[in-house]
This record gives structure tokens, sequence and C-alpha cells, in this order.
């Protein structure tokens, strides 16, 4: 009979954050270098490298692509040196590659990690997303709702006016309807150009952040990414994977997806316990991005378990 290792989320726990910060480290020389691709290589080299030193037997269900599409940390691919336990992967070296290669705020290197089949196998497609932070009733705001609806009744449920809300939205052509209608509430909105994980985890701490809700479309894989952190964060995330043609249907079906319409909350996309790691890469109002200075590289990460609901803010320096 084969022996089961447990998840010992607190042994694993600095690894993940050594290997968030890998990612990062490697491509802060390409910060403001305008090429997005690079930036990505050198992410994915280093995370890779880093996460085989791990002791877990992992496999990648959230990662850069399809097999065919994606030579390493594809989905599927099996990672770490094969001693530990079994793991679920989600990663995004880079979330937020045009961030990083125009230097814009909050491009952070990301990994989540929890027992084997505790992540949604979430497909390569676009995810409509709504997410709070924490102390509000589960399924107060939801996706059936209009944007103007969600606005009136979190501003009702926090004891404030819609003009005391500040939603958060990608900056995106298809946005523009939900745009007009928040702001015709007296709402503010926080526009993004890139990088929705950031944009979700803004929600769990709105005093620091002056966020109260995210809205919007965005990949599918940075969804299940943001439920991970607000698992260990405290708050709110539901998505309905969209679907543009029968290719990203087709996708959805590989990885077991059979009802198309589904609602999932945070704990139907991440079903137990998870570690989750993010380092900056640029400055953001997270976490500070990459410094660099003669000799010196400095790093910070905020680690965090879900089972205890700890949130570790690490700043890393070492020689270069
Ligand atoms: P990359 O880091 O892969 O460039 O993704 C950035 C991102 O902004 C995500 O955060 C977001 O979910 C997605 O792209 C949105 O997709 P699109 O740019 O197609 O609207």
């Amino acid at each position: 009979m084969t022996k089961t290792i447990d998840f010992n989320d607190r042994a694993l726990s600095l690894g993940l954050a050594r290997v968030s910060e890998a990612a990062a480290i490697a491509c802060a020389p390409l910060i403001g270098r305008g090429d997005e691709k690079a930036a990505d290589q050198a992410a994915v080299d280093a995370m890779r490298t880093q996460l085989n030193k791990l002791d877990i037997s992992g496999v990648v269900v959230i990662g850069e692509g399809e097999r065919d599409e994606a030579p390493m940390l594809f989905i599927g691919e099996e990672v770490g040196n094969g001693t530990g336990p079994g793991v679920d992967i989600a990663l995004d070296p880079l979330e937020g590659t045009t961030l990083t290669a125009k230097d814009m705020p909050n491009a952070l290197a990301v990994i989540a990690m929890g027992p084997r089949g505790s992540m949604l196998h979430a497909p390569d497609t676009y995810m409509d997303k709504l997410a709070i932070g924490p102390g509000y009733a589960e399924g107060v705001v939801s996706l059936d709702m209009s944007p103007r609806e969600r606005v009136e009744t979190l501003a009702k449920t926090k004891g404030c006016a819609p003009s005391d809300i500040t939603v958060c939205v990608l900056e995106r052509p298809r946005h523009e309807a939900a745009i007009a209608e928040i702001r015709a509430t007296g709402a503010a909105i926080r526009l993004i150009t890139d990088g929705d994980v950031a944009g979700v985890m803004h929600c769990a701490e709105p005093e620091k952040t002056g966020i109260d809700m995210y809205m919007g479309s965005g990949g599918a894989p940075e969804g299940v990414l943001a439920a991970a952190a607000l698992k260990c964060m405290g708050g709110q995330i539901m998505g309905r994977l969209l679907f543009r043609n029968d290719d990203e249907r087709g996708r959805a079906a590989k990885a077991g997806i059979t009802d198309f319409d589904r609602v999932y909350t945070r704990d139907d996309m991440v079903t137990s316990d998870v570690i989750f790691a993010a380092t900056g890469v640029t400055d953001g109002s997270l976490v500070p991005g990459i410094k660099r200075e003669v000799g010196y590289v400095t790093a910070e990460t905020i680690l965090m378990r879900s089972k205890t609901g700890s949130v570790r803010r690490m700043q890393y320096r070492n020689p270069v």
C-alpha cells in the first residue's frame, strides 16, 4: 500500500515564499524594458527551478497553458522533487507581464499550493468575477445582480452611501457599460490596466487599499489564484466561466467541467486549506516591488496560510 504524506502547510510555506521570490527577482532586470515575453520567460524559468527543489509531488493545475502551448509549467506538469505530499499547484510566475514591461504598479509573482484535488482546474477562458472583502454575510452581493444593485447593496450593508464605495475594474472596452452603470450610482472606480489577482486581493484590505469591491471579466486561471488568496485573507469571490467559442467550451470539457453556467464561490474554486505567496515585482499597494541597489536585491513577499488566517510580510535581501 502506498503511504500518503500529509500536506504540512506550515513546513511548506517558507519554501513557497522562496519560489515566488525567485520568480520576481529573476524578471527584475526586465522591468520597464518593454519586453513582456522576456520578463515572463525569466520568471517562469526561475519559478520552475525553485519549485523543483521542494519536497512535494506536485501537479500544476493552473499554469502557463496547455502542454502544447507552454513548454514549462504547463497544466499537468509534475513539479517538486517527488519526495513529499501530493499537492496541487496554481501559479502565475508573472501576473502582469505588460505592467512589468511598462514599469507600472502591482505586477506580482504568484503561487498557491493545496492538497491534491483542492483547486478547480479552470480552463484558459474568461471568467466573470465579483469579489468583496471580509465581514459581509455570504452571498450579500451576487453575479446575478446588476452592477448598480451590487454597489447599492454593498453600500447599504456597509452603512454608507454608494458614493463612499470604490470598485476596482479592468479597463477594457467590454466593461464600458458596467463602468457607466457603476459611475451613475455615484461610486468611484479604480481602473486597472492589468492584474486582476491583485485587483481582487485589494478588496481584502479596504482600509489600506481603498477598494471595496472588484467586478468584471478576466482570466479564469487568475480567478482561482484570487480565490486562494481570499481564502487566506478573508473575503468572497464568485466566478462564472465565459465562453467565446467552441474551442473554449472544449477546453472546459477537457478540464472536467460539465455545468458551463455554474457560479463558483471561493470555496468551490479552492476546496481545502491552501498556502499562498505573492512577491512584488513592480511597486504596488499590496507589496513593494523589487529594489535593486549596487550589490544587493531586495524582495517583499506576502505569505499566507488559510488554515490559520496568518498573513506574513517578509523582506528578503540578498547579495547579487
Ligand atoms: P498577463 O500577466 O498574462 O499578461 O495577464 C494579465 C491580465 O490582466 C490578468 O490579470 C487578467 O485576468 C487578464 O490579463 C485579462 O485579460 P485581457 O487582457 O484579455 O482582458
